[in-house]
């Protein structure tokens, strides 16, 4: 049953070997381009997917033609000869409605949805595209505070940025991800005086972010009543940054024990870091060379002893790069950094996911970069979120991020234990749960575009009712099942010799089909936007349309081979498919629950 359907002119842009439906538009906008005095280039991009019961719709005026919208219509219409690949043509006002060929669409797009997942099992490539090629992307993201509270700020960094990574990656980009931690800057010298005082070696082996936040917590108390604590502590972060190795000792050991513990719990959360830099790594070099530039640039001014740049002009204030004391800040490291990763790495782009709250940190800094006339200057991208409200667990607010994995994980435990022959029934509920918990909090946090403010609601989250992190993960184990439940049928014949033309009578199926063929058109959108959300949408559409078939496709004891075997291929390209779109949300789909 391969492909032999009538050939098409190629159409620049299109990737018919990994989204047919390319394929599909290129035959429509073909049939417009032959009634109407348009190329087929012309009409391509015209070709946008329909409402529900169609499948692709062309608003007319877009093309400016003379003459009624109507008659170009007609024209069109009259002409129009039902092919392997379209089935039929409406007419409503200004807007001609498509709908492709059934059998052909499905056979193709399940076809390719199989070989793509596949053909390669260690890559799955269905949804991927090649637009990347050859480019470098650095992806910032995550980067919390060593010593400070991991807020959920930082979580939604975590997880928009991990969505980044893998969305990029699957568009073909080079990406290396950057954890840009903030360990530097005065509370070190805080810390570093509060340990003489309230540290513990053993507290520090056991958890280095808790203790170190407690010393932290401690030494602020002790610097309301004595301000010479403050002082005590900038002098020692002075010592820091003119290098001093006895002040840097015991630093190095809280960044080295705190990284580990961070790499442990991000793995939970199923990110990973090429990179763990920070700020206390951007070399002092690269911030000179950044000030003396500005300096010969006659971009830097002076103000009792400190230095800054004016950018009033384009309402970003006045940007201090260096204090009095001459010790750098948050602003110049920044800078530095950029720099020195332009020269390090040559990247095409570099993302920073960072909250709103620092729109004006980071329209700053990329102004500097751009005043100075840096070329890459204008590849540097801001991708920043709204604010979470509301987060704390029952045991009080939330500081760390392991208190945030914890709670998901024993909220989601609590409510599984909750339908005791289903708990019993699973192999490791502790696992389970924690990954569904993590599911919750993930698909919470991507439901909405990312500039959204939203409530923390851990039993919203956590239901297995509404569009939820767990409904997702249940969507997913039920297709996994389903192989199991009927091991007759496995393994399934190649695809070539199954006839997709039996799941024809089912509306559902088709809806399934066309659905997982928009899946690398989800894709692509979700690189121009930055949006996770559309990813989210798309997972539980077809969660959706999945849920609606199964009382109508059903597989078990179905009597006819060929028929059982095609309904069982399409709930497997269902389930590869949306096994993808979690991957691409940074989710690990659950195979049991
Ligand atoms: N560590 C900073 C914070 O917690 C976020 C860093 C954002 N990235 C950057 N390049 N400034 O506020």
């Amino acid at each position: 049953m391969a492909s032999s359907l009538p050939p098409l002119p190629a159409v620049e842009g299109t990737e018919p070997s990994r989204s047919v439906l390319d394929s599909f538009r290129i035959a429509i906008a073909k049939r417009i381009s032959e009634a109407l005095p348009l190329s087929i280039e012309q009409v391509y991009p015209g070709v946008d997917y329909g409402k529900k019961g169609e499948d692709f719709t062309v608003a007319l005026p877009r093309f400016r033609l003379p003459g009624k919208v109507d008659d170009l219509a007609k024209q069109v219409i009259e002409k129009f000869q039902p092919d392997e690949w379209v089935q039929s043509i409406t007419h409503d006002k200004a807007f001609l409605h498509f709908k492709v060929n059934t059998n052909n669409m499905m056979r193709e797009v399940l076809n390719q949805v199989h070989s793509l997942t596949h053909d390669t099992p260690s890559v799955p490539e269905y949804g991927t595209n090649a637009s990347g090629k050859g480019k470098k992307v650095i992806i910032e993201y995550s980067s919390p505070n060593i010593a400070k509270s991991f807020h959920v700020g930082h979580l939604r960094s975590t997880i928009i940025g991990a969505f980044l990574s893998n969305l990029y990656k699957a568009c073909g980009w080079e990406v290396v991800s950057f954890n840009y931690l903030g360990d530097w800057g005065t509370q070190f010298g805080m810390i570093a005086t509060g340990y003489e005082k309230y540290g513990s070696q053993e507290e520090l082996e056991k958890d280095a972010i808790h203790h170190l936040f407690d010393v932290y917590v401690k030494v602020n108390k002790d610097a309301e009543a004595d301000p010479n604590v403050k002082l005590e502590a900038a002098k020692w972060f002075k010592r820091m940054e003119d290098g001093d190795e006895e002040a840097l000792k015991n630093w190095r050991v809280w960044r080295e024990m705190s990284v580990r513990k961070y790499e442990e719990e991000y793995e939970r959360l199923n990110v990973k870091f090429d990179v763990y830099t920070g700020e206390s790594q951007v070399g002092k070099k690269w911030m000179d060379k950044a000030l003396e530039r500005l300096d010969e640039m006659g971009l830097i001014s002076d103000s009792e002893g400190a230095k800054l740049v004016d950018l009033e002009k384009w309402k970003l204030g006045k940007a201090v790069v260096r204090k009095k004391d001459g010790t750098s800040i948050y602003l110049t490291r920044d800078i530095g950094g950029a720099i020195e990763r332009a020269e390090k790495y040559k990247f095409d782009k570099m993302i920073y996911v960072v909250s709103s709250q620092q729109d004006l940190h980071l329209a700053q800094f990329f102004k500097v970069l751009e005043l100075m006339e840096f070329p890459w200057a204008k590849d540097l991208v801001h991708i920043n979120y709204g604010l979470v409200q509301g987060m704390s667990t029952r045991k009080g607010t939330v500081v760390f991020l392991d208190q945030i994995i914890k709670e998901a994980a024993s909220v989601m435990h609590d409510q599984m234990k909750t339908n005791e022959d289903k708990y019993n029934a699973i192999e490791d509920p502790v696992t389970t749960s924690r990954e569904i918990g993590i599911t919750g909090v993930k698909i919470q946090d991507m439901a909405a575009k990312r500039i959204n403010n939203y409530t923390f609601n851990w039993s919203r989250m956590l239901s297995f009712e509404g569009d939820t992190g767990p409904y997702l993960q249940y969507a997913h184990v039920r297709l996994a099942s389903i192989g199991r439940k009927n091991p007759e049928l496995i393994p399934l014949p190649p695809p070539s010799q199954i006839d997709t033309s039996t799941l024809a009578e089912y509306a559902q199926a088709r809806e399934i089909a066309f659905l997982l063929g928009t899946y690398p058109d989800v894709v692509k959108t979700a690189l121009k936007t930055h949006e996770p959300s559309g990813v989210v949408t798309f997972s539980f559409r077809l969660a959706h349309a999945i849920s609606s078939a199964w009382d109508a496709v059903i597989v078990k004891g179905e009597p006819d081979i060929e028929k059982a075997r095609a309904k069982m291929f399409l709930y497997e390209c269902a389930r590869d498919v949306l096994a993808a779109s979690m991957r691409l949300l940074s989710i690990r789909p659950l195979e049991r629950m």
